[in-house]
């Protein structure tokens, strides 16, 4: 009897079934007819009755206890066999090689921006793509038949509606809702009728921005882009305006900072001029206000454009224009987004 319920508990000791093979050998070998758990209550049977006493309770407790751990490890089996019936996985099998997806540059760049005008107050508005004569052109200034039209390349739908050439038809939507003061940037793509190449494109972007209150001056637009070039290329950029020419801005300048690669001194990049030309802008000329309805002896305001593509290229040194369209995974997965 001794000898007997010492297999047992070594059996109980040695043997750990870890799948349901294991745990049928486990069974077999003790739990079953046949088993030496059996034996040992027939043998028991048999012993007198003063015996009895002494071995009642402990072989009781070996039964339990490999009942016990026959139904714990089943348990366990069941449930791990159930979570890959449910997940319809096989974890045994190598993990697949999962790429984690990276943000577009464009869109990198254009939050970057967008940034950096609503900590300055601005908010963020939107238009459609699709636009009419009147938001794209005429109210901002473009008579019909006037020669300033063909400065843009347009996609004409039908007479009166074209994809819009740039987002400055906002500007003209945000003015005529009437709600003064005016601090909006508007980012947006635009449409260009123009050849492919690897310095433009027919789709491009573009981040509006125009500021309307009472007695808003130019040095008011010169301190707010000389901030904007601060806080996007470095606490070092100095910018310069030059006269220029748009139809709904008057004065109109284009604005450049100074080259952040050489710092001014003379690179491939900025020609050797040490400048690199970033936006249009200007004092929104009177002629636009009345068209939108607002009154120019009592408002007046800047406005401004700013291409993402141009400064996404200089941001990043892309050389071709086109790469930022065709979506291939070795150009975009090298471009990460700092949050
Ligand atoms: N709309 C102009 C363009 O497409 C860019 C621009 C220039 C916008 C001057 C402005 C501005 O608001 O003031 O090329």
């Amino acid at each position: 009897m001794e000898s007997l319920i010492k297999k047992v508990e070594e059996s109980l000791k040695n043997m750990s079934p870890k799948n349901a093979e294991e745990l049928e050998a486990f069974r077999l070998h003790l739990l079953s007819r046949k088993g030496l758990i059996s034996e040992l209550f027939d043998k028991f049977r048999e012993i007198p009755g003063e015996e009895k006493k002494k071995f009642g309770a402990p072989i009781n407790q070996l039964k339990k206890a490999a009942e016990e751990r026959f139904r714990l490890v089943k348990e366990e089996l069941e449930a791990s066999q159930e979570q890959n019936i449910d997940l319809g996985i096989d974890a045994s099998l190598p993990l697949n090689n999962l790429k984690a997806g990276s943000r577009h540059p464009l869109k990198l760049v254009l939050e970057e921006m967008q940034d950096i005008f609503i900590r300055a107050g601005f908010v963020v508005e939107d238009g459609p793509e699709i636009e009419d004569d009147w938001h794209n052109f005429s109210a901002l200034n473009f008579p019909p038949d006037h020669p300033a039209r063909d400065m843009q390349d347009t996609f004409f739908i039908n007479e009166e509606f074209a994809l819009r050439t740039h987002t400055s038809s906002i500007q003209v939507r945000v003015m005529e809702r009437g709600e003064l003061p005016i601090r909006i940037i508007a980012p947006g793509r635009v449409y260009r009728n123009e050849a492919v190449s690897a310095r433009a494109n027919c789709f491009f972007h573009q981040v509006e921005g125009l500021y309307i209150d009472k007695g808003v001056s130019m040095a008011d637009m010169k301190q707010m882009l000389l901030y904007f070039a601060q806080e996007f290329f470095g606490k070092d950029a100095t910018i310069r305006l030059r006269p220029s020419y748009f139809p709904f801005t008057e004065p109109s300048a284009e604005m450049d900072v100074s080259c952040f690669l050489c710092s001014g001194k003379g690179c491939n990049v900025c020609k050797y001029t040490g400048w690199l030309e970033i936006m249009g802008c200007g004092m929104v000329d009177p002629a636009v206000l009345e068209s939108c309805g607002l009154d120019p002896e009592v408002y007046s305001g800047y406005a401004f454009g700013i291409g993402v593509e141009r400064i996404a290229m200089l941001k990043y040194d892309v050389k071709d224009l086109r790469t930022f369209f065709e979506n291939d995974i070795r150009f975009l997965s090298q471009f990460r987004s700092k949050g």
